[in-house]
């Protein structure tokens, strides 16, 4: 290897170790291939459910029309030919002309008529994903050109895989997190669907407050786990029609303390994710419990995340309370501005109701499964 060329494999190496996410990581390392080859275009794919290996970031100029569409929409099958070679390979593959390679069928079709692609595996040898770069007419790969693209696709392909072990190990956790939420709604049969509408509901507005994709995880890992205390919470209490006395008040309102101590229990669980268990009954003017925090003190994702709960307690049937229509909700929602409530939430709550599902959806920061 070419000093320069191992030079730059270190340095990108370098930033990639310090990124938080695989495009981060990998998107460097992508320019700079096209800086220094001919190739004008290039991808970084990753295996996600066995079949498909979907594309995570990109960059230069891609193929255009339905076929490239679908790719990124839906990723390339891994019984792909190209695919299917690197599984066996030990080394980048290159194809000058792709026409001429039966190993790289259907990329002509797409209009790339050379390509190199590199193999990245894990620990045990199988093939997690692969970088393609690729040209629009027929090239001759240079040595040099080679040398480097083995250089960078080994030195990313070590710095994935540590990645991919990484988010394997989220996806089970964010699992196992939605799964508690989800397993009081089988104890308290009224609240189906609760955990799921108002994890999506605090998402939303976090996204207008412009949380980073970090921070909406922390509140979105809180909002599943809000009410996870109740499942400490006797039945007879739960699910009584009609007031609570004195003595079960104070045992229904132990269910945030109850899931304080649980969500301590889940050692990697983000502090703010454990503010919004143990405050969200907090209120603005500090009549709230367990503490009776006041304005600011409350934390601010257990302000953020308040709102959506009673919206979604008020428009729903309780054993205690009939659904309220939306109209009704949110006027007790504005008139608790500034008593129950952090105003700017809920003059946020009021913009987020105006927008449609798909403004919210195009606002939101570049999730980590998405091209960038
Ligand atoms: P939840 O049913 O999920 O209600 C969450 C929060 O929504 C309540 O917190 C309250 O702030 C708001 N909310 C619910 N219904 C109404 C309503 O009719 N009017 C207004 N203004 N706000 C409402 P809160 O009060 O701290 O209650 C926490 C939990 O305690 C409730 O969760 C529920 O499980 C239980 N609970 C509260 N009041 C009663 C009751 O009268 N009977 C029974 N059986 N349970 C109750
Ligand atoms: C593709 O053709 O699927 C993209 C290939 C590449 O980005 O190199
Ligand atoms: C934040 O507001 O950024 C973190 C949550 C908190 O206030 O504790
Ligand atoms: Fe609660
Ligand atoms: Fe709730």
């Amino acid at each position: 290897m070419l000093p320069a060329e191992s030079a730059l494999a270190l340095e990108l190496t370098r930033t990639a170790l310090k990124a938080i996410s695989i495009p981060d990581a990998v998107q460097p390392a992508l320019q700079r291939l096209l800086e220094h080859t001919a190739a004008v275009g290039a991808a970084y794919f990753q295996l996600k459910d066995d079949q498909m290996y979907h594309a995570r970031t990109a960059a230069g100029e891609l193929p255009e029309g339905e076929a490239m569409q679908a790719i990124l929409m839906h990723g390339l099958p891994s019984n792909l030919p190209l695919l299917q070679a690197l599984q066996e390979a030990t080394q980048p593959l290159f194809f000058p002309v792709t026409a001429e390679d039966p190993v790289a069928t259907g990329f002509p079709q797409l209009g790339v008529q050379s390509l190199a692609a590199a193999p990245v595996r894990d620990a045990q040898g199988q093939l997690q994903g692969a970088f393609l770069m690729h040209t629009f007419q027929e090239h001759r790969w240079t040595v040099q050109e080679k040398q480097l693209f083995v250089a960078v696709s080994a030195m990313m392909s070590l710095v994935t895989v540590r990645f991919i072990v990484e988010e394997k190990l989220l996806d089970t956790r964010e699992a196992a997190l939605r799964a508690l939420g989800l397993a009081l709604e089988f104890k308290d049969g009224e609240t189906r669907g609760h955990t799921e509408r108002v994890t999506h509901m605090a998402v939303k507005l976090g996204t207008l407050f412009q949380l980073e994709a970090q921070d909406l995880e922390a509140l979105r890992w809180g909002a599943y786990l809000h009410d996870v205390g109740k499942l400490g919470t006797p039945d007879h209490v739960l699910l009584k029609k009609g007031q609570l006395t004195a003595e079960e008040w104070a045992t229904m309102q132990n269910h945030v303390l109850e899931g304080g101590r649980f969500a301590d229990a889940l050692g990697f669980l983000p502090q703010s994710s454990r503010q919004v268990v143990l405050a969200h009954h907090e209120k603005w003017n500090g009549t709230g419990y367990p503490v009776g925090l006041k304005g600011e003190d409350i934390p601010r994702f257990a302000r953020i995340f308040a709102v959506c709960d009673v919206y979604d307690a008020l428009i729903s049937e309780r054993p205690y309370k009939r659904a309220w229509s939306h109209q009704e909700a949110m006027q007790e929602i504005r008139f608790q501005s500034g008593k129950h409530f952090d105003p700017q939430v809920v003059d946020a709550l009021g913009q987020l109701m105006a927008l449609t599902a798909e403004d919210v959806t195009t606002m939101a920061p570049q999730m980590h499964q998405g091209l960038n």
